[in-house]
């Protein structure tokens, strides 16, 4: 583990571009692979988590390779994935997991899944659920966890599941497994949650049907169902930009440009959040990237307020509330957040990492069973200090470096190595924008 310290910082400015979105760039490659022929894609995350998606993908017969700056991907189409001849590691990252799981469930293989530490911890048994109504078996470890073996099944059963808990990992892996199932496969969301996989199987030539029944979103497709290779564009990850809306909301003096910042209605909720809390967003030359609503994002420091952020925003920012937690130690009054019962489950249980995590720094912090009650400093820088833990978890470690610049003495993190998971040149922007 390799501490580090952040230190206080002056404004940031200039403009920077985060790297692609981390699920779309998993699906990019998945549906790539299951696609005959070749696709490209531009703007693909680097980052770990994409890369064990890749590894795996090429165990079962995809050729995955980086051409100048673009991915290229031969797929081997719907139905003929190869029998992995080793485990399939899947590192750090829950998404490759379950989509994968979906993948494997319809195909007549075998397969071992594995992870580290903290993916070892995470809930499986909800992919593992609708899948085994599907036919496909599974032989996990105690708690419904990795390392686990899937048998899937060929043909496969097509099923209507409704999601006991809002999770696009669930839905994307019951839809995955629908794609070699005959007949049609329904995922019911009560409360709607990331909808890239319905937009870029569409791209894929897939006929996704989305309809609206009694307040529900049902999405249905139908299989076996044929891709047709894709040129995909990855637009920059909303998820990496919120550490810099933050750290430039709260650092005096800074006036900052994200570019090419993705911007689905079911993603960008800490941005609308921020802007309740009194920030300055403006949102600059609105566009489309890849069928994905994008826009270069003006972030000026401002004064902030706390608020009480409404539940039902949750799904919309789920990965950004470790960062929203501080902005909420900066600013005026109370910020009361609920519903938040997932950040659990994440790479860390984010809301007793966070909680302590901003304590050691000086932090006034409530944690509740469903959310964090923070009492804001009103600007005032906060004391910093640590080390805190990160946990291993990538956001839990960027969030205190955001803290740390608007500290007085700095924030020291117990490691900053998990950060290349979902954004290996954070560092590296961090320097170029508080310069
Ligand atoms: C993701 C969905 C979310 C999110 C994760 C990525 C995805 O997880 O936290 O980082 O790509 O579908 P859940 O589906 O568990 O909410």
């Amino acid at each position: 583990m390799t501490p580090h310290r952040f230190l206080p910082s002056g404004p940031l400015k200039g403009r920077i571009r985060v790297p692609g979105d981390k699920s779309i760039s998993h699906r990019a490659l998945m549906f790539a692979a299951l696609a005959v022929g070749r696709s490209r894609i531009s703007g693909l995350l680097e980052g770990e988590d994409v890369m064990a998606t890749a590894a795996a993908l090429r165990t079962m017969g995809a050729r995955i390779a980086r051409e100048g700056d673009d991915w290229v991907v031969d797929g081997v189409g719907v139905g003929t994935l190869l029998q992995p001849d080793r485990a399939l590691d899947m590192g750090n990252s829950g998404t490759s997991a379950r989509l994968l799981m979906g993948l494997l469930a319809s195909h007549g293989i075998t397969a071992v899944l594995t992870g580290d530490a903290s993916l070892s911890k995470r809930p499986m048994d909800r992919v593992i659920e609708p899948l085994s109504q599907m036919g496909a078996q599974f032989t996990a470890s105690p708690g419904g966890t990795l390392p686990l073996t899937v048998r899937g099944m060929q043909p496969a059963v097509p099923i209507a599941y409704r999601l006991p808990v809002a999770s696009a990992q669930v839905k994307s892996a019951v839809l995955l497994a629908g794609l070699n199932t005959p007949g049609t496969t329904t995922v019911i969301e009560p409360v709607p949650t990331r909808d890239h996989t319905e937009r870029m199987l569409r791209g894929f030539g897939v006929e996704v049907r989305i309809e609206e029944r009694d307040g529900e979103r049902c999405v249905s497709l139908s299989g076996p169902a044929d891709l047709a290779p894709c040129d995909v564009a990855v637009p920059g990850d909303p998820s990496s930009a919120a550490f810099f809306a933050v750290a430039a909301s709260i650092v005096p003096g800074s006036d900052l440009v994200l570019e090419n910042v993705g911007l689905n209605p079911t993603r960008d909720g800490l941005f609308r959040v921020l802007v309740q809390m009194g920030a300055s967003i403006e949102r600059l030359d609105e566009r489309e990237v890849g069928g994905e609503p994008v826009a270069d994002l003006r972030i000026r420091h401002a004064r902030l307020r706390g608020i009480a952020v409404d539940p039902a925003l949750a799904p919309s920012m789920i990965d950004e509330f470790p960062v929203l937690f501080v902005a909420a130690a900066l600013a005026e009054g109370r910020t009361t957040t609920a519903g938040l019962e997932e950040l659990r489950v994440k790479e860390s249980d984010r809301l007793s990492a966070m909680a302590s995590a901003l304590r050691t720094i000086g932090a006034s912090v409530e944690e509740r069973a469903n959310g964090l009650v923070i009492e804001g400093t009103g600007g005032a820088p906060l004391a910093g200090g640590g080390p805190v833990a990160t946990h291993l978890d990538h956001r839990i470690a960027m969030s205190m470096a955001v803290a740390g610049l608007a500290s007085r003495h700095g924030v020291q993190v117990d490691t900053t190595e998990p950060i290349a998971t979902s954004f290996p040149n954070f560092l590296a922007l961090l320097d170029e924008a508080t310069g």
